[in-house]
């Protein structure tokens, strides 16, 4: 790598409602071990109303930020799967909450729960030109599958920021990567849809196949192996998920079967986070890397972890990162974890209630009442606009 460049901040946040998939299980009639065990989960955030992918993308941007000079924020990259408009860009939105400059570029990018990785690249790609700048890359979306479908379990919200600049505080990532694409449908959510449609079984089976292709892609585009990275992170649709791929990826490179302490240390501590607030799409694989960080006792520095980032559709990106020495100091841990756990948590009533609220596609009017949304509200759509307000 000629220059340094990488991570310098993150920000992660989640909705403020959660339900325990106990409580789920037991109104669907199912042994909460199904949930608990055997996809890995064990709560889901649920977005009150007043909340959306911008409301969550502006929080997650605003911790990015707290002592960044707007002024050196050349573009905004807004991933989502879970857009709030067909023509502009939600970053836009962002833009004049977060304050930034009107040098600033938006753009906003799709391709399922990839195109954060996506933005990532690109990022990478501005700074190598011109290392004075910083781009912001921010992941947000709503996981939302029909009431009592397979994929109900699995729901969730989130945003990640990333600030990616020539001053990685948490890690240098190495623009080597090995891409995997092919037009599957395995998961899409049609215009007309409020929920995804996924061929569940296919997606996962789909997911392991591209991570096998992209992981062989890096190891030819790099000459590393798996023994050359000491943690994992994975796209985290629900994290049993990661485990199934990290057994996989090690039976790929001929270690079957993998240790069960093997497995722990190479992924357990990147799942807390999806674990608590359930699939966030495109900021999935980056709430796992914020959880690595956050929750590893041990001094990662200048230790590679490997990032497999998958979106279905399907495009696969594997990529590596070095941790970089003094990442602590960088953290926000304490917050991110009382954020986290203290959550007010909904019945199953309450969840219903949030699911089932009117979304004003075709009144082109609605006031939102007020729930605790974090320090940005999406307060009505007037006139078939989207009113947004920062919280006092
Ligand atoms: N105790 C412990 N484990 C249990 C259990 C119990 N009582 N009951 C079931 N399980 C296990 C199953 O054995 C299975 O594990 P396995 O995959 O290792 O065999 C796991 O729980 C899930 O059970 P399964 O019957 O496969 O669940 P499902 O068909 O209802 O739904 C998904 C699983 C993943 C298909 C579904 O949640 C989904 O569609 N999710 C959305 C799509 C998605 O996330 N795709 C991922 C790729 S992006």
């Amino acid at each position: 790598m000629s220059q340094w460049i990488g991570i310098e901040s993150l920000g992660f946040f989640t909705s403020r409602y959660a339900l325990s998939l106990r409580d789920l299980a037991q109104e669907r009639g199912v042994d909460p071990d199904k949930y608990l065990i055997g996809l890995g989960q064990e709560q889901m955030s649920v977005p009150p109303p007043g909340e959306d992918v911008v409301t969550l993308g502006a929080n997650a941007a605003q911790r990015a930020l707290h002592d960044t000079d707007r002024n050196s924020i050349d573009t905004l990259f807004f991933a989502t799967e879970s857009g709030v408009d067909q023509s502009k860009a939600a970053g836009m939105y962002l833009h004049r909450l977060l304050d930034l400059p009107a040098t600033c570029r938006v753009v906003e990018l799709k391709q399922a729960c990839y195109s954060a990785t996506a933005a990532v690249q690109f990022a990478l790609a501005l700074v190598a030109q011109n290392p004075r700048k910083k781009m912001l890359v921010v992941a947000s979306d709503i996981a939302r599958y029909g009431l009592d479908t397979p994929g109900e379990p699995t729901q969730g919200a989130g945003a990640v920021a990333l600030l990616i600049s020539a001053d990685p505080r948490l890690m240098v990532l190495d623009p080597v990567s090995g891409v995997y694409a092919s037009e599957i449908m395995d998961f899409w959510r049609p215009n007309y849809r409020d929920e995804a449609l996924v061929d569940g079984r296919y997606s996962t089976r789909m997911y392991l196949q591209a991570l096998c292709q992209s992981w062989t892609v890096y190891t030819q585009n790099t000459g590393r192996g798996f023994a050359d990275h000491d943690r994992f992170c994975y796209h985290l649709p629900f994290t049993r998920m990661a485990e199934k791929a990290h057994i996989r990826l090690a039976r790929e490179c001929g270690i079957d079967p993998l240790p069960r302490e093997s497995l722990d240390k190479h992924i357990g501590d990147s799942l807390f986070y999806n674990r608590m607030s359930g699939n966030s799409y495109s900021a999935s694989l980056y709430a796992g890397l914020a959880s690595l960080l956050d929750r590893c006792e041990e001094d990662l520095a200048g230790k590679r972890v490997g990032l497999f980032s998958y979106g279905s559709g399907c495009v696969a990106e594997y990529f590596s990162g070095i941790v970089t020495p003094g990442y602590r100091s960088s953290l926000r841990t304490t917050e991110r974890e009382f954020m986290v756990q203290d959550r007010t948590l909904i019945d199953y009533a309450q969840y219903e209630a949030f699911y089932k609220r009117a979304t004003p596609i075709h009144s082109g009017n609605a006031e939102f009442p007020v729930w605790n949304t974090g320090a940005y509200r999406w307060v009505a759509v007037r006139d078939h606009k989207r009113i947004y307000e920062s919280v006092p």
